[in-house]
């Protein structure tokens, strides 16, 4: 009998594209497990979707003069593509602005509000007199009082992962205007989670000691230690799902209530497109519900969204909820602000067709039980060391030499001998294996042990040589290379879930789409035989490919770019010289010009002496440029003059004036001259 899956991943922020630190900490676990499960037979519903509310939308809304829904608009469909091409199996992939997530997270509140599951409030909230709105979130920046940060968000500090109301913040200012704001009454729901604190101790603290992940228990053992406090679960916003009941208006759900309502939402949108019922997904005790998420959202989806479905009283709870730690990039934190990422959509343009590297490269390192670092040598090591030189060399020596002795026709083995025994043996122990480090979510080690197949095929071949043998034995190559097969048969069962593109390649080399698809994992570890004699393979073709060092220096010089940009964005510019009054600058005659001629200044690398169209004159002007331009670059070059500097000699010539130049940011000379210098007559004035 089947067992049911409901399967959730975390639903991404519509305010940007996805990297790679989402893919390692939630995709493609997740996918690994979904995939897992369907192999075994299991009833799976794999959900995932947007996250289209929240302040961070309409903030970069803002900063682009655009509306929020154009940035979900376009982020979701970004983000629902880089999904697709990394194989993300969803079984639905909805948003949360879409109707009926609308209506279910609207029914969902009244069902709470109706049966007296919230608490009504009038508090003070801040608010920014200058904007004429509430601060609610990420719309307030202050000091945490727990770490001390001076840049942590209302809501939640990303320094030490502490989730705070907003009045909680020293020193709050209102990113909106940057202005202190002020306390203002406001009315609000709140989800008392004081009064779920016993149900949350017996059924976290007790009931899963053991089988959630340290770091999981953990963080929730301290919240629950530190004691639950009500948590609003509205907010005075114009973005959002409107909070639908009386004295509700002008506000909506927090988004971080309506968000998980969406995992509920994209099974029914889901269920109504695959004709079946949604309820058992949700509501039978004999489901197993599992939240893929990162370190982040562990306070949300073990506390605050199970003290949810408890209060509605229809719904299961979470079995698992195995949250992974945060992947850093090359020794820093992924940051989006900073650029210093590795979007999915750019990987692709850099590495089409190695997806399942980087799904490999981020599950060999995943960051299960502490934050680990992704770095471009380890993804070249593990694509070169490991991919192509023991999974990929192993399929195309089976290959070549099946096609080469037999024609492709897979051989009737002679008899086993006790190293095609043992070999056959730990075969068939593999599955097994593997599906167990799965299922206590040990993805890293479960990717190891399927490496380790194809290492037993590649010892197989090496110990046998069954190209020594060819000339004197063919009867013992026939078994060899039945036996190999089998290895490589059971690689594009068991690699499915890992590397779901080479998966379906091997397949297809094998042609043996019917028979491998019709196998399911267990049939390996019952002995099945997975390829038969007389069956015809196809050609070999490569499965991967190395990756050369000068395609990781490029991805890293793009990196070291990231860096200088922030470094230069970061710089602070300090006043350096006295203040002027207006008439000290009124007295500079700045004007527009074109350099004519350019010459080098005999004995001087650094001068330039050059003939400049001022619009009042023709006039030379010596420039200390010679190091940064040649006099054939800035023949014709557009400038800024200060035309009333007395004029003075350098080197036996007299110069009239100054060309004004400035450095870029990686400290290059450039000229001072703002793109409509082109546009304009010589002599036009700057004031
Ligand atoms: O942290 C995030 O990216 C959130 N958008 C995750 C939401 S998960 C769920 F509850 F919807
Ligand atoms: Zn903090």
């Amino acid at each position: 009998m089947s067992k049911r899956y409901t399967i959730t991943a975390a639903l991404p922020y519509t305010n940007g594209p996805i990297h790679i630190g989402h893919l390692a900490g939630v995709y493609v676990p997740a996918d690994i497990y979904a995939r897992y499960q369907r192999l075994q037979g299991q009833d799976v519903a794999f959900i995932c979707g947007s996250d289209e509310h929240g302040v961070p939308i309409t903030i970069k809304a803002k900063k682009e003069g655009v509306t929020p829904q154009d940035i979900v608009d376009k982020y979701h469909a970004i983000i629902k593509q880089s999904f697709i091409d990394f194989g993300i199996s969803f079984d639905n992939y909805s948003r949360t602005s879409a109707k009926i997530h609308h209506d279910t997270a609207s029914e969902f509140f009244k069902t709470l509000y109706d049966k007296g599951e919230f608490v009504e409030e009038i508090t003070e909230q801040l608010y920014d007199e200058e904007a004429n709105q509430f601060l609610a979130d990420r719309f307030v920046i202050g000091t945490c009082p727990k770490c001390g940060n001076e840049e942590s968000y209302g809501d939640q500090c990303e320094s030490c992962g502490t989730s705070h109301n907003a009045t909680d913040l020293i020193n709050p200012k209102s990113a909106i205007t940057g202005k202190t704001p002020v306390l203002k009454e406001t009315k609000h729901w709140f989800l008392p989670l004081d009064k779920h604190e016993a149900f949350l101790k017996e059924w976290i603290l007790e009931e899963h000691k053991k089988d959630w992940k340290s770091n999981v228990y953990g963080q929730c053992k301290s919240w629950i230690d530190d004691g639950l406090r009500p948590r609003a679960v509205t907010r005075d916003l114009d973005w959002g799902i409107p909070v639908p009941v009386e004295g509700g208006e002008g506000k909506v759900l927090y988004v971080w209530f309506d968000a998980p309502i969406g995992y509920i939402s994209a099974t029914k949108e889901w269920a109504e497109r695959e004709g079946k019922d949604w309820e058992p997904y949700w509501k039978d005790e004999d489901t197993k519900l599992l939240h893929f998420i990162g370190k982040d959202n562990i306070v949300f989806h073990c506390i605050i969204f199970p003290s949810m479905l408890k209060a509605e009283g229809s719904y299961i709870l979470p079995d698992n909820v195995p949250a992974n730690e945060f992947l850093n990039l090359e020794g820093n934190k992924l940051s989006t602000s900073k650029n210093w990422a590795v979007w999915l959509h750019e990987y692709l343009q850099d590495f089409p067709d190695k997806q399942d590297v980087l799904r490999y490269a981020l599950t060999a390192n995943a960051p299960e039980t502490k934050d680990n670092d992704f770095t471009w040598k380890d993804f070249q090591a593990r694509n070169n060391n490991e991919l192509v030189a023991i999974f990929g060399n192993f399929i195309n020596r089976v290959v070549v030499l099946t096609n080469k002795y037999y024609n492709g026709v897979v051989p009737v083995p002679n008899e086993f001998s006790a190293v095609d025994e043992e070999t056959l043996a730990t075969l068939r122990a593999f599955p097994a294996v593997i599906a167990s480090s799965i299922e206590r979510y040990r993805f890293r080690e479960a990717s190891q042990e399927l490496m380790n197949l194809a290492r037993l095929g590649n010892k197989y071949l090496a110990d046998e040589e069954p190209w020594k043998l060819i000339k004197e034995d063919e009867d013992r190559v026939q078994t060899i290379m039945y036996v190999a097969l089998q290895i490589a048969s059971a690689l594009a069962i068991l690699s499915e879930p890992f590397l779901p593109f080479t998966s379906k390649k091997l397949k297809s080399i094998l042609c043996h789409a019917e028979l491998v698809e019709a196998s399911t994992w267990n049939s390996i570890s019952e002995g099945q035989e997975l390829l038969p004699s007389n069956h015809t393979i196809g050609k070999a073709e490569l499965l991967f490919s190395k990756i050369e060092d000068l395609d990781i220096q490029a991805q890293l010089d793009k990196l070291e770019a990231s860096k200088k940009a922030n470094e230069a964005a970061s710089k602070k510019v300090e006043p350096q010289k006295d203040e002027i009054t207006w008439e000290d600058f009124s007295k500079l005659d700045i004007r527009v010009g074109t350099i004519l001629e350019a010459e080098k200044m005999p004995k001087t690398k650094k001068l330039l002496a050059l003939k400049v169209d001022t619009g009042i004159d023709t006039r030379t002007i010596v420039s200390g440029i010679a190091e940064s331009f040649s006099p054939e670059e800035v023949i014709g070059k557009k400038v800024t003059v200060l035309v009333n500097l007395a004029p003075r000699a350098l080197r036996g010539v007299e110069s009239q004036g100054m060309i004004l130049m400035t450095e870029d940011e990686s400290g290059n000379l450039v000229f001072v001259n703002p793109d409509n210098h082109n546009k304009v007559n010589n002599g036009l004035k700057i004031s």
